[in-house]
């Protein structure tokens, strides 16, 4: 019988659902190609094709609803801010689909992909977000910094891994 408190999607490795490659890299285009207009459909798809690993970083989770199609995705990947190639990994492309987005599907790719990091023995996970900083605050996350990137004000977040 199906849990009726179970939440209405499965999060899992990207590499068990490498079909979901490419609607989630054109979603990813869509949204973000003002800011990083580099990053075409296939530069993403080549990039979360990369992440298809469970057992070592780059690694993507995606979020699949019953019917199989993709509700969200997020990384754990190395050298995400070029700029500040000393900050490593870093949790990046937090994605959830727009119309599925309020219902904590974001805060449960979050939680997924740092497990995924924990296991893998990551003591320190680093983000950087232009206008997401109240959110990740309210996920655990603690600034370090802000600095200037893609031409605006960005923060620089940290979490450890749990004791
Ligand atoms: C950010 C994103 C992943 C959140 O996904 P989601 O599934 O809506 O997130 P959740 O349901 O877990 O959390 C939503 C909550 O965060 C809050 N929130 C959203 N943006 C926020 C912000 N900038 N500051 C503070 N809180 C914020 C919402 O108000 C909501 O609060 P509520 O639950 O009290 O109503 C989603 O909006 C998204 O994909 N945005 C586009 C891509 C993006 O910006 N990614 C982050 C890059 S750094």
């Amino acid at each position: 019988m199906t849990d009726p408190a179970a939440p209405p999607w499965q999060i899992v490795p990207l590499a068990e659902r490498p079909d979901l490659v490419m609607p989630l890299a054109e979603a990813l285009w869509q949204f973000w190609h003002p800011v990083f207009p580099g990053k075409t459909v296939d530069v993403r798809a080549a990039s979360l094709r990369a992440r298809t690993n469970r057992d070592r970083v780059p690694v993507a989770v995606v979020a699949v609803a019953p019917d199989g199609l993709a509700l969200g995705t997020a990384s754990i990947l190395l050298d995400d801010m070029e700029t500040r190639p000393d900050l490593n990994p870093w949790l990046a492309t937090v994605f959830v689909m727009p119309g599925q987005r309020g219902r904590g599907l974001g805060g449960a790719l979050c939680a997924a992909a740092e497990a995924a990091a924990w296991r893998l023995g990551v003591p320190r996970l680093h983000l950087f977000t232009f206008d997401k900083r109240g959110y990740y605050a309210g996920l655990g996350w603690q600034d370090l910094e802000t600095v200037d990137y893609a031409g605006r004000p960005t923060a620089i977040m940290v979490k450890d891994r749990p004791a």
